[in-house]
């Protein structure tokens, strides 16, 4: 067989951090014990049974058996723009500001080679989605760190970049409610950042794919309520997390025109737009019920505070998430992430991810999913609080 070599581009791409965390964590499983596997981001509840029968129904329309129109239906761009005028009183134009895709992890990674050259330069959230450094890579762009601290609340502090790299700076990425670190914007933020967009011409993607999860009441804001955010950017949408339909690959992008025609261009060449009926059935869970978005909501809170109680009733002293499924703790002292997730693994048969997976301002924290039953995350903190670390 000749070997052929990967491209350049293939090259660049940065190794899965989290793969070896799964064969680790797989092994342990293999010997047999009973591992709480807090690691991962999957969404554990199934999609909603109406949403599931709108899909059922919509299968056997002939009409969706043939191509889909290369840049979606209209009713789907439609019913994107209604949903986003009634939970955020956002205006969109449904034919030139809505782009569909393929889960929004495709949009986020297509996006810095529709607007950007090889070399420009990209501003990156650390800690961060390590998705967003695989665009990069493909398109050969220089990244910048954006360090979110504790003590900035998680936000980037404009203030304190580099006025060189703002001025160099083309694209930004940002992302609350926040994988990893569980905290949400307030407005006040947002509207510094169209601010600082505006000042140095950097378009913001503003990653909303935990939107839906905003706990104490407090529903996360939407990049796009703030004034003049279509002037600077755009947003990224999924119903991944909203309907639990991370399998059916759905999501958006919403906002300013020329990065939406620069989204659709790419897709006209890349790809025919999704199925027709997941289309219809991504519809109907836009415009129909949204008990189940609420039911949703209430269950993760519960779950958070059954962690956050138990954690500190063993001493380990965490803010509570404000929104996303995540929390986001310290390590106990004398341990990095890496060695803190190997110790928990051995010893107490817990998976977390360790926060160096997510870039190095994540190295003095791990990240917890809070993606199963309350019972197994209180056990999950017994197991470590025997460790006798706090
Ligand atoms: C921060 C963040 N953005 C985007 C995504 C991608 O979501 P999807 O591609 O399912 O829309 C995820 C998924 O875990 C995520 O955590």
């Amino acid at each position: 067989m000749v070997y052929y070599p990967k491209s350049d581009a293939l090259d660049r791409l940065p190794k899965q951090f989290f793969a070896d965390l799964v064969v680790k964590t797989n092994a342990e499983i293999a010997k047999g014990f009973d591992v709480i596997n807090l690691g991962q981001g999957n969404p554990d509840q199934p999609t909603p049974p109406h949403i599931v029968k709108a899909l059922q129904e919509a299968a056997g329309n002939p009409l969706y058996h043939k191509y889909s129109p290369f840049r979606g239906y209209d009713f789907l761009k439609e019913a994107i723009a209604a949903f986003y005028k009634r939970e955020y009183s956002v205006d969109l134009d449904p034919k030139t500001e809505v782009a569909i895709l393929f889960g929004s992890k495709t949009g986020l990674v297509e996006i810095g080679e529709c607007l950007l050259n090889s070399g420009d330069t990209v501003l990156m959230p650390d800690p961060g989605y390590p998705d967003y450094l695989s665009g990069f890579a493909l398109a050969n762009l220089h990244m910048e760190k954006m360090p979110l601290r504790e003590e900035n609340a998680f936000l980037p502090d404009y203030g304190s970049l580099p006025e060189a790299v703002l001025d160099r700076a083309k694209l930004m990425f940002l992302n609350y409610p926040n994988n990893p670190t569980a905290v949400t914007a307030p407005a006040d933020f947002f509207e510094q950042t169209v601010e600082t967009a505006a000042k140095y011409n950097i378009c913001v993607v503003h990653d909303f794919a935990y939107g839906a999860l905003g706990f104490d009441g407090e529903k996360p804001l939407s990049f796009l309520q703030t004034p003049g955010a279509k002037d600077v950017g755009i947003e990224m949408y999924t119903l991944s997390k909203t309907y639990n339909m991370a399998g059916w690959r759905v999501g958006f992008a919403l906002g300013n025109r020329s990065v939406i025609e620069a989204i659709e261009l790419i897709q006209d060449h890349y790809y025919v737009s999704l199925f027709g009926a997941i289309q219809e059935a991504s519809a109907k869970a836009l415009l129909g019920a949204q008990d189940c978005v609420r039911d949703l909501v209430r269950r993760y809170e519960s779950r958070r505070d059954a962690f956050f109680s138990a954690a500190r009733s063993i001493g380990w002293d965490a803010v509570p998430s404000k929104g996303s499924f995540f929390g986001w703790l310290p390590v106990p002292k004398g341990f990095t992430s890496q060695s803190f997730f190997d110790h928990a693994l051995k010893e107490a048969h817990v998976v977390v991810a360790p926060g160096i997976g997510f870039g190095g301002e994540g190295e003095d924290y791990i990240r917890v999913g809070l993606l199963t039953e309350p019972e197994r995350l209180t056990e999950a903190v017994r197991r470590i609080g025997e460790l006798r670390l706090f």
